[in-house]
């Protein structure tokens, strides 16, 4: 039997409203039958395209994520966006912990932790992205920094009942236009992350309740040696997911 596989399509701060549902849409009426068997497509358009995107998906196996969601439900915080008012749009996943949020938002290992409980909370499914920077690459800190984010982030993270994470392995230096990490760079940090769980929550947990994908430069060319991973079950997908040119041969690979 095929695996289950989960591609995530970020689309960042890109695409107007109307190019987002437009891209939302095209996707809807490709092969619709086919999306949605062991594909699961979630589309992550800014905050402002969240509602056209939901109504363009409409109707089809396609899912809403959202790029980011506040660690409280409500009150006088300016700005910011709920778990709460991202569900009454009908979205089912959040990124929580981006590396572009960590860098230029002060998102960081404690918020990330606070906003993974909340997520969670309103049944909705967190995407965590972890990663390390090239310069902690070079410093031979990447496992290092990976024990660290991973272990604040699932802090007294309840995973009970139907709860389930998205855990990313996205390394800053492998996001485009840098070139992806290799199959092996992804399969050394899925063992660690896989056996960080398992001292966390205990065998068989990792398997249940972690959905692990990578990112960073993933395309129609490489996205299978990536899969090959019997660990790996999908992808964040940044620039390859912004247009039907790119992002159509890359769901071919996966569902023919
Ligand atoms: P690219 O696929 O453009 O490298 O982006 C990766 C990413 O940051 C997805 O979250």
């Amino acid at each position: 039997m095929k695996k289950d596989i989960y591609i995530i399509a970020n689309w960042k701060m890109q695409l107007s409203n109307q190019g987002a549902a437009d891209l939302a849409l095209s996707l809807k009426n490709y092969k619709p039958s086919l999306i949605g068997q062991n594909l699961e497509l979630v589309l992550c358009p800014s905050f402002t395209a969240l509602v056209a995107v939901s109504e363009a998906i409409r109707d089809s196996n396609i899912k809403l994520g959202a790029q980011n969601a506040f660690y409280h439900e409500s009150g006088q915080y300016t700005g910011e966006v709920s778990s709460t008012q991202l569900k009454d749009l009908g979205v089912e996943y959040v990124i929580v912990g981006h590396s572009e949020r960590r860098k230029y938002c002060g998102e960081n290992d404690d918020s990330v932790n606070r906003k993974i409980k909340v997520v969670l909370e309103q049944g909705l499914t967190p995407i965590v992205c972890l990663g390390e920077t090239p310069e902690e690459r070079l410093e031979k800190k990447a496992e290092v920094t990976i024990i660290r984010q991973l272990t604040k982030a699932l802090e007294d993270v309840d995973l009970s009942g139907e709860r389930r994470i998205f855990l990313t392995y996205e390394p800053v230096w492998a996001i485009s236009p840098a070139p992806p990490a290799t199959p092996q760079e992804v399969d050394e940090m899925t063992q660690l992350i896989r056996q960080l769980v398992r001292d966390i929550y205990g065998d068989g947990i990792f398997e249940k309740k972690i959905k692990f994908i990578y990112g960073g430069s993933v395309d129609a060319q490489n996205v299978n040696s990536f899969l090959e991973n019997d660990m790996v079950c999908g992808a964040l997908v940044g620039g390859a997911s912004l247009t039907m040119d790119k992002f159509v041969p890359l769901i071919k690979k996966l569902i023919t």
